[in-house]
């Protein structure tokens, strides 16, 4: 069997040349869309740390590059998505990724499975994101699914950037009881707290300022917990301040609990907020604590 290479990722495009490899275990994913950047670059430092560390010989980290198209609302979103193969490749080799693969739709949606293996996100799955995508929650379980089934991963690493989809995620392993871990990383944020994300790119040099808003509004909630505010006097007073900054269309700011349920007293919290700002839609939350 050829060995890993360590030096720079392999890249592979098929279930075949992935499993033809001797992968070492612990293999430790991290599953993207591509156009990475430092917050992607953060899931695979983790993965590589734990790869390492957990075991008394050095493990693989796979990274997975694709553009899910059935997680798409909008098919000009989809369309538009950045494809930037070659930096991506190198934020990998940063990170001393092991393999790269990046799989062509057939590959990943075969005929035969794409009825048989759909996953329903459930009820979480029509809140918040879910309410403003329909069906987005279901595709991005299925295909997260399949990329489990495709490069059988000890452990998982995603961002609590995309928070919903984190805990769905973590529903998804327990209910159909997958032999991973899942791993949830801090978000990484730019210097005026942004989170970082792909969609950053489309916004223009005021828009971005403007944007930093939401981490504000993040932060104006936390205060409000310090000083010992209700949770639900504080969600009033962030929609209130965002829906002041005529730049920003607001869709939710809310305050929940961290199975995304209305939160009883004395459980740990997160505000998560979503946006339309510049034309793009930005989300964002933060974990609260009292
Ligand atoms: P994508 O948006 O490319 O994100 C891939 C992973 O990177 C997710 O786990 C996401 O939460 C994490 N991430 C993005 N921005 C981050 C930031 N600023 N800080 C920390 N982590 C961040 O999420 C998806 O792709 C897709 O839905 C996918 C899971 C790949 C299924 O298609």
């Amino acid at each position: 069997m050829p060995a890993i290479k360590t030096t720079n990722p392999l890249v592979v495009h098929t279930q075949n040349e992935l499993h033809v490899l001797e992968h070492k275990h612990p293999i430790a994913a991290v599953f993207t869309m591509g156009a990475l950047h430092e917050g992607h670059a953060r899931l695979m430092d983790e993965a590589r740390t734990y790869a390492d560390h957990s075991g008394n010989k050095a493990g693989t980290v796979i990274v997975t590059v694709f553009v899910n198209p059935t997680q798409f609302n909008d098919p000009d979103d989809f369309a538009n998505y950045p494809n930037t193969l070659d930096s991506d490749f190198e934020v990998c080799a940063k990170s001393d990724v092991d393999v790269l693969f990046v799989p062509q739709v057939s590959e990943i949606y075969p005929d035969e499975k794409v009825l048989a293996e759909r996953i329903s996100a459930g009820s979480l799955g029509n809140i918040l994101e879910g309410a403003a995508r329909p069906g987005h929650f279901d595709a991005v379980l299925t295909v997260v699914y399949r990329l489990i089934q495709i490069t059988k991963p000890d452990v998982l690493f995603f961002g609590e950037k995309d928070f919903q989809q984190l805990v769905l995620v973590r529903q998804m392993v327990k209910a159909l009881d997958l032999p991973v871990v899942v791993i949830g990383v801090p978000t990484v944020r730019d210097i005026n707290g942004l989170a970082l994300s792909s969609r950053n790119k489309k916004l223009t040099v005021a828009s971005l300022k403007v944007a930093s808003r939401l981490y504000q509004a993040l932060t104006l909630a936390q205060q409000g917990i310090s000083e010992g505010k209700a949770p639900a006097d504080i969600e009033v007073e962030c929609v209130a301040y965002l829906q002041a900054i005529a730049e920003i269309e607001l869709d939710y700011f809310e305050i929940l609990n961290e199975d995304l349920q209305t939160p009883k007293p004395n459980e740990k919290l997160r505000a998560l907020v979503a946006a339309r700002i510049g034309g793009v839609r930005l989300i964002d939350n933060i974990s609260l604590n009292r």
